[in-house]
Parts: structure tokens; sequence; C-alpha cells
């Protein structure tokens, strides 16, 4: 149906309620007659997925809390009994809790694509900028519910991750016992950490995932081309790349739904805890507040960045140090206007702030800022096409070991520490940050291929 045609009215029940609400149109707008590029691919595949399975995570959560009690003498037994004896409770708390993992899964890969294609460039910066929102809300989502089935690593691991805010000079051990509202993960922690995980935390995600779709749809996708298909048009305003995403895209998400499920379900039937990188086996022991267990390592999803904040030992706080000096150095010789003295000044605060305050808040702040960077990636990137595809090899082999890095980071995070893990550890972060930090200077560089004028697209 064309845009620029007579809206056809609508009768009966849907033409009463579109003369009430926007029904019709909506649908239209957003499904119907969303005009989204032919040459999708199977990258394509994980936005669709990363919604089915916050659905999936907030319909089994609503039915463990039926009978999940937040309560630190009666959290772990409640687990047990949902488990055991709630008809098909096992099946429910299993989709959850692999539902959270593959959660991740998901949006790290939906997140890559976004990276290989440029997505996050003009006019996407807020779908991205969204979407490092989303991705930090599903960072403290899934601190917040770890807690509550109250076994050993729910513990322990919110009594490190608590700590490291008491590293903040001045406010920080005042701000880690506002936190948990006890000297030590409690009973009051525990309740504060519920609240957060079934309401608070889940109305944000809703919201910012309406915001990124929203966002989406207005600027229209991008897609492995990265070329804007509105730019050419029919006579009826249609983009001559452009297919509906209904029937089209509906179909072929359907298809990913499916393979994606045979997937899920292979995992809960036979492999729920996933030799301990889903759910870790210290968490099968009650929650022992004297007994500390002998290796607190975080879930998977979480390990890359856990993996930064060990490595930030105090040679490395000297090492980064370091790099700050020699980049405000590069900034006294290289930048123009204000720039030039302001960078070096600020570095100079910085090295002095750095010199009397502990390692162990810096380990915090590298971990903090790995996270941040991705917001700035849209003002970071400055090469002259989007995709992947277009640019030199070096910008390939660029991402490539980026990527190597950060799944290193990940593996390295599930170990326990060891000097020359440490050492790797810290390489791998030096290499995380010069990928953002570099991107203004080697974005630009290479010989680039001229992207085609229309997308690419075999019909299969
Ligand atoms: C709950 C988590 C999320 C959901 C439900 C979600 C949903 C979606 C959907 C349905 C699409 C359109 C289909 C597609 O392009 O795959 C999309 C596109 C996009 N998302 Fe997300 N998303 C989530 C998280 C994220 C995160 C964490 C990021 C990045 C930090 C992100 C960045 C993007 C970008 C850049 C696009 C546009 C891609 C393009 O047009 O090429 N999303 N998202």
């Amino acid at each position: 149906m064309a845009t620029a045609e007579k809206e056809v009215e609508t009768t009966g029940l849907v033409g009463w309620i579109d003369r009430r609400f926007p029904m019709t149109s909506t649908w239209k707008k957003h499904v119907s007659e969303y005009y989204a590029p032919k040459n999708f691919n199977f990258w394509y595949f994980f936005g669709s997925l990363a919604l089915l399975v916050l659905v999936n995570q907030i319909v089994t959560g609503i039915f463990l809390t039926m009978n999940y009690k937040p309560d630190a003498t009666l959290a772990f037994a409640s687990v047990e009994y949902i488990m055991r004896e709630v008809p098909w409770g096992w099946l429910i708390r299993y989709m959850h809790s692999t539902g959270a993992s593959m959660f991740f899964v998901v949006v790290y890969l939906h997140m890559f694509r976004g990276l290989m294609y440029g997505s996050y460039r003009k006019p996407r910066e807020l779908v991205w900028i969204f979407g490092c929102a989303i991705f930090l809300c599903l960072m403290a989502e899934a601190f917040f519910g770890y807690l509550l089935p109250w076994g050993q690593m729910s513990f322990w691991g919110a009594q490190v991750i608590v700590n490291l805010f008491s590293a903040i000079p001045f406010i920080g051990p005042d701000l880690s016992l506002w936190i948990r509202g006890d000297y030590v993960v409690s009973d009051v922690t525990l309740n504060r950490f519920f609240a957060f995980h079934v309401i608070a935390i889940p109305l944000v995600l809703i919201g910012l995932v309406v915001a990124h779709l929203v966002a989406l749809h207005e600027v229209g996708s991008n897609n492995p081309d990265g070329i804007e298909i509105k730019a050419k048009k029919d006579a009826n305003g249609i983009p001559l790349d452009g297919i509906p995403f209904h029937p089209y895209y509906s179909v072929h998400d359907f298809m990913g739904v499916c393979v994606f499920l045979l997937i899920f379900a292979a995992i809960i039937f036979f492999a729920p805890e996933m030799g301990g990188y889903f759910l870790e086996a210290n968490n099968f022991v009650p929650a022992n507040p004297l007994q500390t267990p002998p290796e607190i390592a975080p879930v998977w999803y979480f390990t890359a960045f856990y993996a930064m904040l060990r490595a930030t030992t105090d040679p490395f706080k000297i090492v980064l140090m370091i790099v700050i000096a020699a980049l405000a150095l590069l900034a006294l010789l290289r930048a123009r206007g204000k720039w030039r003295l302001g960078l070096p000044v600020l570095a100079v605060l910085v090295l002095i702030f750095m010199a009397l305050t502990e390692s162990k808040f810096w380990g915090v702040v590298v971990m903090g800022t790995a996270v941040v960077s991705l917001f700035f990636l849209p003002w970071l990137d400055r090469s002259p096409v989007k995709s992947i595809r277009y640019r030199p090899l070096f910008h390939k082999v660029f991402y490539a070991i980026f990527v190597f890095a950060f799944l290193l980071l990940g593996f390295l995070g599930t170990r326990p520490p060891s000097p020359a893990a440490t050492l790797i550890a810290q390489i791998c972060a030096l290499i995380y940050f010069a990928f953002f930090l570099g991107m203004p200077f080697w974005t630009p560089r290479g010989k680039f291929k001229t992207p085609p004028e229309r997308v690419h697209y075999k019909p299969h």
C-alpha cells in the first residue's frame, strides 16, 4: 500500500476503534508500511530475538514472583520449592535463568552488528544511545536478579560489587552503606534488590526499548551496505530498496525465532547450568556470610569488564598515567584552539588525583569507562563509509583484534587470577581503549571502496 495514496477509511469494529485510537495507522506506520531495506541478513535477526527474550523474562519473572519469597531466611528455600514442588516450576525457573544468559548473547551479537555496519552513525545516533542505555539497564537488572536466589555466589558477588563503591574517594564508604542499607549484604539489601529487579528496572527497560524502536522507525533501518535507502524513492515516496516489514520480515524473523527456540529449548532441557556458565555450582549452596567461597567470579556476561577491573593493579595504574601524560603531550603539540591548553591542564589534574588515590578505585573507573565509551561511538568513528564491507583491510583487522581482545578478557574473567593472566588482561584492556580512543585518527584513513548506489540483494 502506497503511503502517498488516500487513507482507506476502516469500518465495523476496527473503524469504531480507529475513530477513537490510532490502531490501524500505528500498525501501518510501524509494521505493514514500515519499509525496511531488502538486503537484511543473518545479523538482523537479533533485534526481534532481543524483544522475544525480553517478553520471556517478563512473563517467566511474573510466574516466579508468585512463589518466590524476598526474605533472607526463606529466599533460597523458596527457589528450591519452585524447582521441586511447584508444577512446571523448574521449567519456568530454567527459562528465566537461561533467558538471562541468552539475553546477553543476543544483545552482544546485536551490538556487534551495529559496529560492523556503522548503524550508530548519523542519523541513528539516538537509536544507538538508547541501545547503550538498554545495555546498562540490562547489566543492572542481571546484577540485582542474581542476588535473589540467595546462594553463596549471589551473596558474595553482591558483596564484592557493592564494596567496589567504597573505593570512591570521600563518599565511597557511605555510598556503599547506603546501597546495601546495612553494614553487610543482608535481608534489607535483598528486599531493595528485589524491588529494583521486579519493577523499577523493568519499567525503565521497557521505556527505553520503546524509545529505541520509535527512534529507529523515525530514521529507518540501516543495512549491511550501510547506504540510506530513503535516498532513492519511487513516485509514491516508497524507498526503491525497501520492502514492507510485514509480511516480509515478520516471516523472516519468525524463522529466526524458530531456530532460536530450538537452541533455547536444547539448553533448558539438556544443559540448563551450561557447565557452570549460566548457573554457577556455588549458587546451589545457601548464602553463608561467615564463609567466603574460594573463587568469586561473576556470570560470563560480566567477565570481560570484571577482568578489566582485576587488571587495574598498581603497576597498571602507572601505565595508565603514562598513557594520559603522552596524550596530554600530543594535545599540546597537535591540538588547536581552547583544547591546546585545556586538555593538558585537565590531564595534570587527573594525574595528581590518580597519584593520590588507590588502584582499586581506578579499576572501577576503567570498568565504567569501558561501558560508557560505547555511547561516544557515533562521534568517534569518522570513516566516510558506514559498513565494514567498504572499509580498508586494516579497519577489518582492527575490528577483529578488538573483538578478540574483548573475548579474551571475557575468558580471563572466568579464570582465577595469575601473573600471566593479569598481564594478558592488561594488554587486552589497553587494546580495548586504544580502539575507541584511536578511532578519530584511524577511521578516516586508508583506501575505501565506493559503496553501491543501490543495496546488494540476491533473491533466494
Ligand atoms: C532489550 C534489548 C534490545 C532490544 C529489544 C532491541 C530491539 C531492536 C530491534 C527490534 C531493532 C530492529 C531490528 C534490527 O535491526 O535488528 C533494533 C535495531 C537496532 N538496535 Fe537494538 N535492541 C536492544 C538492545 C540494543 C543495544 C544494547 C544496542 C547498542 C548498544 C542496540 C542498537 C541498535 C541499533 C544501532 C539498531 C539499528 C540497526 C540497523 O538499522 O542496522 N540495540 N533493536
